[in-house]
């Protein structure tokens, strides 16, 4: 089967400046290799207008980094999906960072997926074990029941699961230099197909990413692993050169 190739750089808190960020969104445009893999960029929310300025018309997409799981109303510092109109062509929900500092737990993360894709945004839905649970070897049983519980909403909507994408994201591995290995995560794409047709989704269809500590040295990896499509990219996406050697080894 093959399935479209993708791969998101997320910018997190970065860079420091919305100027800064432009400058590394042209940067990203110049290193951008030819080819028809799918390349994105997820600048923080306040830099998203002028980055998606910067790269339109060219072949590299913005993401948001999250969106609000409502659709309006009293949420002070919230970003609604119907806001991102015209900014970014999709969010990444469910990142363990937002987990853990936002208090997301598996049902806001479904809501925030169910809005964004009734939105009409792509999403790119982050799930992954903890260290404690990969050391005692419950890997596919934690990415079973979060890719589960988080994609529940589209069991009502299936004509939109072709906006979905999961990013497999160890916790153990995200930023800390120590990425998983190819079988690891070949495993863990294996559970999140077999999740998905459970739930009546295309799982064979739905690309997959790998991500944690993913750099232009280390990405052949998981370019080459079964079952992988793409990579969701942290600390290495900073860096324009790094980044466009990234997505050519996808290409
Ligand atoms: P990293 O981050 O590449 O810096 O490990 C990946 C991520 O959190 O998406």
């Amino acid at each position: 089967m093959t399935r479209p190739r993708l791969v998101v750089g997320n910018w997190k808190m970065n860079p420091p400046t919305i100027a800064e960020a432009v400058a590394l969104a042209r940067a990203v445009v110049s290193a951008a290799p030819a080819g028809d893999v799918t390349m994105a960029v997820a600048p923080p929310a306040v830099a998203l207008a002028m980055v998606a300025e910067a790269v339109r018309g060219t072949r590299v997409l913005v993401y948001t980094q999250d969106v609000h799981w409502e659709d309006k109303g009293a949420y002070t510092g919230g970003i609604a999906a119907s806001m991102l109109a015209g900014v970014a062509v999709g969010t990444i929900v469910g990142h363990s960072e937002v987990r853990r500092d936002l208090g997301d737990d598996d049902i806001r993360v479904a809501r925030k997926l169910a809005r964004a894709i009734a939105a009409g945004l792509r999403v790119v839905l982050c799930v992954g074990e903890s260290e404690a649970q990969h050391l005692a070897g419950e890997t596919e049983s934690v990415v079973a029941r979060q890719v589960a519980a988080d994609v529940a909403p589209l069991r009502a909507n299936r004509e939109r699961a072709a906006q979905l994408v999961i990013a497999y994201e160890p916790i153990w591995a995200i930023g800390t230099g120590r990425p998983a290995t190819a079988a690891h995560a070949t495993a863990a794409a294996r559970m999140i197909r077999r999740t998905l047709e459970t739930a009546g989704l295309p799982g064979d269809g739905t690309p997959v990413l790998y991500g944690g500590s993913v750099t232009a040295a280390g990405v052949r990896e998981f370019s080459t692993a079964d079952g992988i499509d793409g990579a969701l990219v942290g600390g290495a996406s900073l860096k324009a050169e790094e980044f466009g050697a990234i997505v050519r080894a996808f290409a």
